[in-house]
């Protein structure tokens, strides 16, 4: 018997409401919000797409975007420490709001702790 990968584990509907919690989050957070656009439909669209293939799923993000470069997509906004946490908090907060948890939800989030280090490239200091 196969072990599904955890995109299979999670399913696309609740990946899919994840991210628009998410996003909604987001949208109100002070530290967040002045770096995103005002409208979030095509980040969240792309959102799906990344973290369908991040979770092991079909590569929807790569067939429309090529590679993912994302700490390279990510250098145009000054990511600090500050929003790393933020954007970590926002992310917590839509998994407890659409009941993900266990083992599942242990193993996402941490991957997603380690992305969102990895996407730092500013000091915390001022902003
Ligand atoms: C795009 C912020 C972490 C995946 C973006 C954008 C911002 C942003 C401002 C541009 C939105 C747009 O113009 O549509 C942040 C901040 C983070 C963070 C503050 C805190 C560490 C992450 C993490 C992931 C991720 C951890 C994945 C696990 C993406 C993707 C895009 C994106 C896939 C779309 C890239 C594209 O334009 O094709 N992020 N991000 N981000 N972010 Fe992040």
């Amino acid at each position: 018997e196969n072990t599904p990968v955890p995109f299979e584990a999670i399913g696309e509907a609740m990946l899919h409401q994840l991210i628009d919690l998410f996003y909604s989050r987001v949208a109100q957070h002070p530290d967040l919000a002045p770096i995103f656009p005002d409208d979030l439909t095509e980040t969240a669209r792309k959102q799906k797409q990344f973290l369908t293939q991040y979770l092991g799923g079909p590569p929807l993000y790569t067939n429309e975007h090529g590679h993912p470069m994302l700490r390279a997509r990510h250098l145009p906004f000054e990511i600090t420490p500050k929003r790393a946490a933020a954007w970590l908090t926002c992310m917590r907060e839509a998994m407890d709001e659409c009941g993900l948890e266990g083992e599942l939800r242990e193993y996402f989030f941490h991957r997603l702790a380690l992305t969102a280090q990895h996407m730092i490239n500013t000091p915390d200091q001022g902003k």
